[in-house]
């Protein structure tokens, strides 16, 4: 007998990429797209995982024998590493019968992962009555994604889809986790987000990941700060040329200039501005593309003929080498920039976008 089924959302980053893992600020927003999940306990020990829409048998798991490497491999690994991550903070969870079913775009950039990972704690705190608050449950989620499936992110996924609110932008500052629900309804002004999945997933994209971690790790070393987010703006030009490295010096510059970027579009919000928050994504994806070194042909020519098109901004979000754009244009030139990317795609012989239009949704929550 099912004891009930929970959602929890994927995401997309507004702006703040990559600064997650330097102790930096995010602004991620859930998206209408959910992961739900049925649950029930079992009292033998037993998780027991199931997709919806899969043919074939369950994976069976038995939760005392779960370790990190020691998983099947595929998507059931996040949720057993979340039993595993529960389980390993000595928190009393046992079996379970968990059925999934989702609608975010998988491989997309837009944390399917963390939806999967999310949805499987809050089911577990609820049912074992573990007592995790949000933001304990998101670590614990990261953890899940760090150590058992080997995926070296930073918390601000798990942290959207547990803690984002409906008609927000959550504002994190991911060194100390303090959290700001800033009011984000673009309809209001007469504007529409687009997002805009390539579908493009680059394979050798988690090691690339891995290694802009390494080198920001050793571009703070090397400045004696604890992360880059402690190298102030202003101090951008005397910390480039302190480093002997120059294969650093862009990875810091995208690092400082985007913190600074995240600071301009929350004072654009707070003003009210926020058709000033169009260049800005723009000069972000900038950085992403000549700095940080992660975009790909694709999400340039989303950029480009978005804009060519008259939206106000547009940048990659998430991870890089493929995945999601968002694009910031007027809602009545919504239709005009979506055939205008759909048809420079077309002439490049790519495959055909997905387009949807995004409006800030729920955080993680029970639903039956
Ligand atoms: C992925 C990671 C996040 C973050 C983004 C880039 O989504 O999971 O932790 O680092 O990339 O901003």
């Amino acid at each position: 007998m099912s004891e009930g089924v929970w959602a929890a959302p994927g995401r997309v980053n507004l702006i703040g990429e990559h600064t997650d893992y330097n102790d930096g600020f995010v602004m991620p927003f859930a998206l209408p797209h959910s992961t739900r999940a049925t649950v029930s306990r079992r009292d033998d020990g037993v998780l027991r995982l199931r997709s919806a829409g899969a043919r074939g048998a369950p994976v069976e798991l038995r939760t005392a024998d779960l370790a990190p490497g020691r998983g099947p491999g595929g998507w059931t690994d996040y949720p057993a590493g979340v039993v595993w991550a529960l389980r390993d903070a000595g928190l009393k969870v046992g079996g379970a019968d968990i059925v999934y079913e989702s609608d975010v775009p998988v491989g997309a950039g837009l944390s399917s992962s963390a939806a999967l990972e999310v949805v499987t704690a809050l089911a577990l705190n609820d049912l074992y009555e573990l007592g995790l608050e949000r933001q304990p449950l998101a670590r614990l989620c990261q953890r899940a994604e760090n150590v058992y499936v080997g995926a070296p992110t930073g918390i601000m996924d798990q942290t959207a889809s547990a803690c984002c609110v409906a008609g927000h932008a959550l504002l994190l500052d991911t060194r100390d986790l303090s959290q700001w629900q800033i009011p984000f309804d673009l309809a209001a002004v007469g504007l529409e987000l687009l997002v805009v999945d390539t579908r493009v997933h680059h394979a050798h994209s988690e090691g690339e990941y891995g290694r802009r971690r390494a080198g920001c790790e050793s571009a703070a070393a090397a400045l004696g700060v604890s992360a880059l987010r402690d190298v102030a703006y202003a101090d951008l030009e005397a910390a480039l040329s302190a480093l002997e490295d120059p294969s650093l010096r862009p990875l810091v510059r995208h690092i400082v200039t985007e913190g600074h970027r995240v600071e301009r579009v929350v004072s654009a919000l707070r003003a009210d501005d926020v058709r000033a928050l169009g260049p800005l994504l723009t000069e972000g994806h900038a950085s992403l593309r000549d700095d940080f070194a992660i975009s790909c042909p694709e999400l340039d020519l989303v950029v480009e003929s978005a804009l060519a098109a008259g939206a106000l901004g547009a940048r990659m979000t998430g991870g890089g080498f493929g995945g999601s754009a968002i694009v910031l244009t007027e809602a009545s030139l919504s239709a005009t920039v979506t055939s205008s990317v759909a048809k420079s795609f077309a002439a490049k012989g790519y495959e055909e976008p997905r387009v949807f239009s995004a409006v800030p949704s729920p955080g993680a929550r029970r639903v039956a």
